[in-house]
């Protein structure tokens, strides 16, 4: 297995999580943009006493978008029901979680770019007049019925924005993109970590963890635990930066919070295909990768710290990677 810590997926779904997540708005650090309209929104939502348009939340992974998800429920005072693009199967199974809804929940769908076409055909009347239509019985006696729905607020949230139809997005009355996380705030959310963990940090070794978190929250509360772990077996009652130093190098992420699956993808670029134009596809068959995790992980990342460009031809090796990567790719390399 290669470690996965900083790109692993199926990891997402860490129930250990959840302590750290902050629950209300005024916790949630940073995408100031996105938290200061969502304030208003809900708001003037509680004023009319209606439910909040319905929410489009996109980015990478680890953003914050689940987390926001749920802050918008807490901050409505409204349930939360939750489920996946993926699991949305048969008409069924959106009827069933509609049917749960009360007036003015939430109903939030991850990764909602996978939800199969016919679901999404009837989730449009459920969006726009909370109206359900649904096919009942067997073939040759079946019946259309009209089953009426609490107004209730959709959030969908996707790391792809660009696979949703545009029928379907056109439906959310608010679109909001999260971005990557400025080094300050993730220093602010690892010191908030510190704080909910009961582990002291001092601020070097937060300023360097923050440096190497991919400017991802879901990161640097990731790596936080893992230097735990080091600090506590060594017998540390606080996390140094020479602490984290080891860690990191252990952990192999790199100083730009790069991790192996990153350097082999730049290492492949470069040494396999003199750094490109080459197609993502090529890439993830010579490391061994799944074309979507390059895509929605990977190279989201390698492009906003301009390791890569990608270009009509295919991906190509920018200067910075050719420097990071000639000296071996290796950690702590100046
Ligand atoms: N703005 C934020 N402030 C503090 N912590 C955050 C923030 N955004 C995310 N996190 C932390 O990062 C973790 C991952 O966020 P999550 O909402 O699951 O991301 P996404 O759904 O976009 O993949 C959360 O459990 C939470 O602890
Ligand atoms: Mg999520």
């Amino acid at each position: 297995m290669k470690e996965r810590i900083l790109t692993g997926e199926k990891l997402e779904i860490d129930s250990t999580d959840e302590g750290l997540r902050p629950s209300r708005l005024d916790e949630y650090i940073g995408q100031d943009e996105v938290k200061e309209n969502i304030r208003v929104f809900v708001e003037a939502a509680k004023i009319r006493g209606e439910a909040l348009d319905h929410v489009l939340l996109y980015g990478p992974p680890g953003l914050g978008k689940t987390t926001l998800a749920h802050i918008i429920a807490n901050e409505l005072g409204t349930n939360i029901k939750t489920t996946t693009g993926p699991a949305l199967e048969k008409s069924g199974d959106l009827a069933a979680v509609l049917s749960t809804l009360e007036p003015g929940d939430v109903l939030f769908i991850d990764e909602i770019h996978r939800i199969p076409k016919f679901i999404e055909e009837i989730l449009y009347p459920a969006m726009e007049d909370f109206e359900l239509d649904i096919v009942v019985g067997q073939e040759g006696s079946s019946r259309s019925i009209k089953i009426e729905l609490p107004p209730f607020t959709l959030v969908g949230a996707t790391t792809r924005a660009g696979d949703i139809s545009a029928p379907l997005r056109d439906r959310f009355g608010i679109v909001s993109k999260l971005n990557y996380y400025s080094t300050e705030e993730l220093k602010d959310i690892i010191k908030r970590t510190s704080r909910v963990l009961e582990m002291d940090i001092n601020d070097e070794a937060a300023q360097e963890l923050a440096n190497r978190s991919r400017k991802t929250p879901r990161i640097a509360n990731r790596l936080f635990k893992r230097v735990r772990d080091f600090a506590q077996v060594a017998g540390e009652s606080e996390i140094t930066k020479e602490i984290t130093l080891r860690s990191l190098e252990r952990l192999k992420v790199d100083k730009y919070g790069l991790d192996q699956v990153d350097i082999e993808y730049l290492e492949s670029l470069i040494n396999k295909f003199n750094g490109g134009p080459v197609g993502v596809e090529t890439i993830a068959s010579s490391i061994g990768e799944e074309v979507s995790t390059l895509e929605d992980v990977v190279e989201p990342y390698l492009m906003q710290e301009g390791f890569i460009k990608r270009t009509q031809r295919g991906r190509i090796a920018t200067d910075k990677s050719y420097s990071h990567i000639k000296k071996g790719g290796g950690l702590f390399d100046e």
